[in-house]
């Protein structure tokens, strides 16, 4: 039988990545960052990331929430509770897809004027982009394809996954507990 899903990325792979951007984030912010990162994906992802930063490093939390999928309006459930004025701030995304949800955090953030802001997303979902978003750090560029695990999740669930599975939304949908048992045989 053909597997509902694929291991996309495991432990090593999300560990070099995780490296490579603290690099890349603490070489552009050699005084110290402040990290924003987006409940709740990115919560795993900016747990590892953290730990490789070599500069001062604070974070901070956004909670969002969805009216409806791929509609771009999104509510902020959280606010922050930094003052980011004259802050060097990185937001820290799991994933941008059509870019929707990154751009009404960006347009909420330069509103509290920091003193620079940059963008980290895990994935990038470039083929998929309806707004056009500047990323200075990205961990992956991936397809069109669903993918869950380290963070990501399909209905609140695989988050906890220490890796990245990829397959087909339906067929998740269909029997979620199929989808875990092919990637863990
Ligand atoms: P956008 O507004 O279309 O860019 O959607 C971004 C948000 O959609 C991400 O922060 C995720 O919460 C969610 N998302 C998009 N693609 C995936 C995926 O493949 N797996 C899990 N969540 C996803």
């Amino acid at each position: 039988m053909t597997p509902r899903a694929r291991i996309l990325l495991g432990a090593d792979d999300l560990r070099a990545a995780n490296r490579r951007l603290g690099r890349e984030i603490s070489d552009a912010h050699p005084d110290g960052v402040l990290l924003v990162a987006v409940l709740k994906g990115s919560v795993i992802f900016l747990a590892d990331l953290v730990r490789e930063l070599t500069v001062p490093v604070e974070i901070d939390f956004l909670g969002i929430s969805s009216y409806a999928p791929d509609s771009g309006r999104v509510r902020l459930t959280k606010d922050l509770g930094t003052d980011l004025a004259g802050r060097d701030v990185v937001l820290v995304e799991d994933v941008v897809d059509t870019g929707l949800t990154l751009g009404y955090l960006l347009t909420q953030l330069r509103s509290r004027d920091p003193g620079s802001l940059g963008v980290c997303t895990l994935f990038d979902k470039r083929a998929r982009r309806i707004l056009p978003q500047p990323l200075d750090h990205v961990g992956f560029e991936i397809g069109d394809e669903f993918v869950v695990g380290y963070g990501l999740d399909f209905r609140g669930r695989y988050r906890n996954l220490d890796l990245v599975a990829a397959g087909d939304l339906h067929t998740l949908a269909a029997d979620p507990d199929a989808y875990v048992a092919d990637l863990y045989p």
